[in-house]
């Protein structure tokens, strides 16, 4: 019997701009055009590799990640929605919401040679669902692999009733060792601090990370820069349709508290979030959409 990644592939036949395969636990996408790569779980609808040619992997994908497991991916560009972080009111619904453990459905693939395209959409808000979140929704995700990787998260309300979303692309950038890498781009942006209580803070100096950092930014630019002196390179990520950024790094207690870091997991990556969270949440009418959208590139510097 084919497997779905035969299926799919038998569906799309995208050529070598997408390909299906399998993996231990889940179908992924493999994207590639010219020399860059990327992978896409269709659990999660989660990016989990991508490689602009000759610069190397800039995400991190934990060694211990595994798809099927019934709960998210570490690593790569986890979607959390509808709610970020923790539930606000109920603490045994899931952090980051539900949409990370699932799977999403693949609506169309394209390449042409420039870019290759992925869309994968999640619409099934069952009956077990709507116990998690009283709504109705579609939500679609494009990835789009050139250069440069864009990710564009689009939420539209398909119910009677309005409702307000957190969210985040939740990306877990590679780097060579944290003690050699700042984040600029966040200077004089609020930020409510998510170790001190939600204590508000700002600084106008660039971000060095040397302990555990969990910091929603608020109204935020545009523009993030991650300078990673170890590997010679630099990783900016620009947004739309987003007004926080959340910096992340959980150092070692934290790691060993959520127990798939890896051994030293936490030197090697830091989270830049494009987001909407605290108070920039998102409110969406009845039929209203809303696009989320990050774009993430490299170069050596
Ligand atoms: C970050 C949060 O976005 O995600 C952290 O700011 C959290 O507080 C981290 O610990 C990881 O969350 P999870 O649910 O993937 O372990």
């Amino acid at each position: 019997m084919a497997g779905d990644a035969d299926k799919l592939n038998a569906r799309f036949a995208a050529g070598d701009a997408v390909r299906f395969t399998e993996r231990p636990g889940g179908c992924v996408a493999n994207l590639r055009v010219a020399d860059h790569t990327a992978v896409v779980a269709l659990q999660g609808a989660q990016v989990l590799s991508f490689v602009p040619g000759g610069l190397g992997e800039v995400l991190w994908l934990s060694p211990l990640a595994r798809l099927g497991a019934g709960k998210a991916v570490r690593g790569g560009i986890p979607v959390c929605w509808p709610w970020f972080g923790p539930h606000p009111h109920e603490a045994s619904k899931p952090a980051h919401g539900f949409v990370r453990a699932r799977n999403w459905s693949v609506t169309e693939v394209a390449g042409d040679g420039d870019e290759a395209r992925i869309a994968l959409a999640f619409e099934d808000f069952d009956a077990r669902l709507e116990a998690l979140w009283p709504h109705k929704a579609a939500l679609q995700i494009e990835v789009t692999l050139g250069e440069t990787l864009r990710v564009a998260l689009t939420t539209r309300n398909t119910g009677v009733a309005p409702f307000s979303l957190t969210q985040a692309l939740h990306t877990y950038l590679r780097v060579g060792d944290i003690a050699e890498v700042r984040v600029e781009g966040l200077e004089g942006s609020p930020y409510i601090d998510q170790l001190q209580a939600g204590r508000v803070g700002k600084s106008s100096r660039p971000i060095v990370i040397d302990g555990e950092v969990d910091r929603i930014y608020q109204d935020t630019a545009d523009r993030v820069c991650v300078h990673d002196g170890a590997k010679g390179r630099v990783i900016e990520i620009t947004k739309t349709g987003s007004r926080s950024t959340v910096v992340w790094n959980p150092w070692i207690e934290k790691s060993v508290r959520l127990g798939d870091m890896g051994e030293d997991g936490y030197r090697r990556m830091v989270c830049v979030e494009t987001a909407n969270a605290g108070r920039d949440a998102v409110m969406l009418e009845p039929g209203a959409r809303h696009t989320l959208s990050l774009a993430i590139r490299a170069h050596r510097g």
